[in-house]
């Protein structure tokens, strides 16, 4: 759950309600004069909106209680739940064990407030709190045969704002290691919303994003070679140059724009980052590279073997492909040279490089969510509303690993 929130119930494949996670408020209304009303007996508590209502609403200020993917306002939080529950999944919550997730570095502190809401405010029975690279890990099961499940891996999470690298060893995120890339899913929509701009008029100026995110997700994949891709397009113009067609809101005329370049162009600032971003030079692929680096030696091994993709912004075709290809140029090129280095007595021994691409990529996290929700393991981890009563929300610090024997 981070930029938009994704909610539906254990056992689908995908979420029921995927919604921008914001709330918008009475704009005259601080937090303090809404609690003070509530006290009062008023009536405006209930006079808040969250999700798409809650965006650009007049009179109502949009907050965001989730910034970089952890709870910030925990007041807002409780309120955005409070619909989420009861507004969007009609849910009696005293009925349902819920699993909730959380990103990677969440601090124990959070789950302790996380606990203290859904026991206290909404009196479930059951909480499980799950690591959402974890989950990734588990999604990518539906492609791999029953012998190769495992929750060793690397994730690459790639949403809307940023991509984050995150291995795991045996259930347990390696936090030390984690990297973060500042280029993800509005970096490419920006990118190619201004390749469009310098080239392409008749866009409605209040249009070009939204045009922009449609081009992108319809229409682009990554090539392995941009040099060879210009030169595809330019001898065969016609086969490659895609016709999009939108519609001027205002005048419900039409319009249509060619797709040219920036199909392979927009992905490929994940290759070469400097195209969209001045500061940031390192492709994924080094990223990667030098996260399993950091990592203890006998895990390297595992690892690399088990890179696993999830997140809207991994769903170019061929992006594993592509990240595949180059990460393992990078393992060979060290590989030969440490050979080279030691005169030939060393050996090494060559490094099995896997990219698994996945049907579940899209809603990976929230897909391994609900399949391990699915199983009977799921009440036997999850934390009781008794143990919470009995011991306090300090038992929520801690979720144990399952799953993997499932
Ligand atoms: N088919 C597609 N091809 C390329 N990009 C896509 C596709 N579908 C969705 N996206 C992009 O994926 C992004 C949203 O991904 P996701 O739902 O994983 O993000 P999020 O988890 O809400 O955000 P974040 O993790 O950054 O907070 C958006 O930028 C969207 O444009
Ligand atoms: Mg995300």
């Amino acid at each position: 759950m981070s930029r938009y929130t994704k909610i539906g119930y254990a056992g689908n494949t995908e979420p029921q309600f995927i919604m921008p996670s914001c709330i918008a408020i009475k704009e005259s209304a601080s937090i303090g004069e809404q609690a003070q009303r509530r006290l009062v007996g008023g009536v405006d508590d209930l006079d808040f909106y969250v999700g798409d209502e809650a965006v650009d609403k007049p009179n109502y200020a949009t907050k965001w209680p989730i910034r970089h993917g952890m709870v910030e306002e925990w007041d807002l939080m409780e309120k955005f739940m409070e619909q989420v529950i009861f507004k969007y999944l009609r849910a009696e919550p005293e009925d349902h064990s819920f699993l909730m997730t959380e990103p990677p570095l969440n601090t124990p502190e959070n789950r302790e407030y996380l606990a203290e809401i859904m026991f206290e405010t909404f009196n479930i029975p059951g909480l499980y709190i799950a690591v959402q690279a974890v989950l990734a890990l588990a999604a990518s099961w539906t492609s791999r045969q029953v012998g190769q499940r495992t929750l060793t891996g690397v994730v690459i999470d790639s949403g809307d704002g940023v991509t984050h690298t995150i291995p795991v060893a045996e259930g347990y995120v390696i936090g030390s290691c984690i990297k973060h890339i500042p280029i993800a899913g509005r970096d490419i929509t920006f990118f190619i919303q201004q390749l469009l701009r310098d080239r392409e008029v008749g866009i409605p100026p209040e249009q070009s994003l939204e045009t922009a995110k449609a081009v992108k997700e319809r229409y682009c994949y990554i090539c392995p070679d941009i040099v060879k891709e210009f030169s595809k397009y330019d001898c065969d113009p016609g086969k490659w140059i895609k016709q999009f067609h939108g519609v001027n809101a205002v005048s419900q005329t039409g319009f249509h724009i060619d797709v040219g370049y920036e199909r392979f162009l927009g992905p490929e600032i994940f290759f070469h980052p400097e195209f969209a971003n001045p500061d940031f030079k390192q492709p994924i692929s080094d990223v990667v590279d030098e996260v399993i680096q950091s990592c203890p030696i006998d895990v390297r091994r595992p690892l690399y073997k088990n890179i696993v993709l999830s997140g809207g912004s991994t769903m170019f075709r061929d992006f594993g492909r592509r990240l595949q290809r180059d990460l393992k140029r990078v393992v060979d090129a060290r590989l030969r040279l440490s050979e080279e280095l030691s005169g030939g007595r060393i050996k090494p021994k060559p490094m099995e490089i896997q990219v698994v691409t996945h049907h579940m990529q899209r809603y990976a996290v929230w897909f391994g969510g609900s399949m391990l929700a699915s199983t009977p393991e799921f009440f036997q981890a999850c934390h009781s509303k008794k143990d919470y009563d009995e011991i306090g929300p300090s038992i929520c610090r801690h979720n144990p690993v399952f799953g993997i024997m499932s």
